[in-house]
C-alpha cells in the first residue's frame, strides 16, 4: 500500500482563500482584524515562524504588527508591552512566540494576555474553556489545524480511536481536548502517549488515527502503525544533510518512507501540518475581531 498524501499546503490554501473573502467583507463593514506578534530574542527558527505568520496575515488583509525585542528584555518590559497591546483597539489578536528566553516566566506572560485576544489559546481561561468543551473557545492553532485537516480529508475522528503521541501544552494536551469535544471534529476515543509510555509501539498500533507531536525525528516507524491508519505528523526537526547547500533538511517525527507503506493516508513534512498552523492563526484572529466587535456593540 502507498498512502494518500494529505497536503496541508493545499488545505491551508483553501482555508486562506475563504478567509481572504471574509476579511474583504469585514473591511467593507469597516472592521480590519489586527494581529500583533511578539518575538523576544534571536532564535532563528522562531524568527522564521514569526516572519511567516506576519507575512500570511498581511496577505490576508489583516493588519499585522511584528514586535521584535532583544534577548535582554526584562519580564516587566514584556508585560508592559502586553498591557499596551491589550488596550490597543486596532489589535484583536496577540501572539507571544514561545519559548521565551530564560529569566522570563512564560506562565506569567500568557496570563497577562487578554483572553479575548489570545489567538494562541494558551491563556489558562481558554485552556479551561477548551477542557470543559466550550464550542466557542479560541483553540490552539496547531491542534485546530490537525482537526481541520482530518475533516477536510474525509477522516472524521468521531467514534475512532485516536492516539496522540506527545503531551505538550501547545499540541498534545489541547489536541486531546479537541478530539474529546462533543462537536464536529471531536467525539473520538483518545489515548495520549508520551516519553514514559512503556511500550509505545503497542499503543500507537491501536490507533485508527495517529497524531505524533514530540519533536523526535523518525520516532514512529511503519511497524508501529496499524495497517490502514491515518497518520498526522506534527514534528518539524532539522537533521544534518550534507547533500544540501544549507546543510540540513526538515523531517517529521514519523519515518515517512516506512509509514507510507502501512498507512492509508499521511501528512508530509514539510507541507503538512505547518501551513495549517498559520491558516488557523489567521482564522482565530478574524474570529477574535468579529467577537470583539460584537462585544463592543453590546457595551
Ligand atoms: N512555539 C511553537 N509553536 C507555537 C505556537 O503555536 N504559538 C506560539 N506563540 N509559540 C509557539
Amino acid at each position: 500500500m502507498s498512502a494518500k498524501i494529505i497536503s496541508g499546503k493545499e488545505i491551508a490554501r483553501a482555508i486562506r482563500d475563504e478567509l481572504n473573502e471574509q476579511v474583504a467583507g469585514l473591511a467593507k463593514e469597516g472592521l480590519v482584524p489586527g494581529l500583533a506578534t511578539v518575538l523576544v530574542g534571536e532564535d532563528p527558527a522562531s524568527r522564521l515562524y514569526v516572519g511567516m505568520k506576519n507575512k500570511a496575515a498581511a496577505e490576508a488583509g489583516i493588519h499585522s504588527r511584528q514586535i521584535t525585542l532583544l534577548d535582554s528584555t526584562s519580564e516587566a518590559e514584556l508585560l508592559a508591552l502586553v498591557d499596551e497591546l491589550n488596550a490597543d483597539p486596532q489589535i484583536h489578536g496577540i501572539l507571544v512566540q514561545l519559548p521565551l528566553p530564560k529569566g522570563i516566566d512564560e506562565a506569567k506572560v500568557l496570563l497577562a494576555i487578554d483572553p479575548e485576544k489570545d489567538v494562541d489559546g494558551f491563556h489558562p481561561i481558554n485552556v479551561g474553556r477548551l477542557a470543559t468543551g466550550d464550542p466557542d473557545v479560541l483553540a490552539p492553532c496547531t491542534p485546530r489545524g490537525v482537526i481541520e485537516m482530518l475533516l477536510r480529508s474525509g477522516a472524521d475522528p468521531s467514534g475512532k480511536h485516536v492516539v496522540v503521541v506527545g503531551r505538550s501544552n501547545i499540541v498534545g494536551k489541547p489536541m486531546a481536548f479537541l478530539l474529546l469535544r462533543r462537536a464536529p471534529g471531536g467525539n473520538a476515543t483518545v489515548t495520549v502517549a508520551h516519553s514514559r509510555t512503556a511500550d509505545l509501539g503497542a499503543t500507537t498500533r491501536l490507533a485508527d488515527i495517529l497524531v505524533v507531536a514530540v519533536g523526535w525525528a523518525g520516532l514512529v516507524t511503519g511497524e508501529m502503525i496499524k495497517p490502514g491508519a491515518v497518520v498526522i505528523d506534527v514534528g518539524t526537526n532539522r537533521v544534518d544533510d550534507p547533500t544540501r547547500e544549507r546543510g540540513y533538511k526538515v523531517v517529521g517525527d514519523v519515518e515517512f518512507d516506512s509509514a507510507k507503506e502501512v498507512a492509508s493516508a499521511i501528512t508530509p513534512v514539510p507541507g503538512g501540518v505547518g501551513p495549517m498552523t498559520i491558516a488557523m492563526l489567521l482564522a482565530n484572529t478574524v474570529e477574535a475581531a468579529v467577537r470583539q466587535r460584537a462585544k463592543d456593540a453590546d457595551a
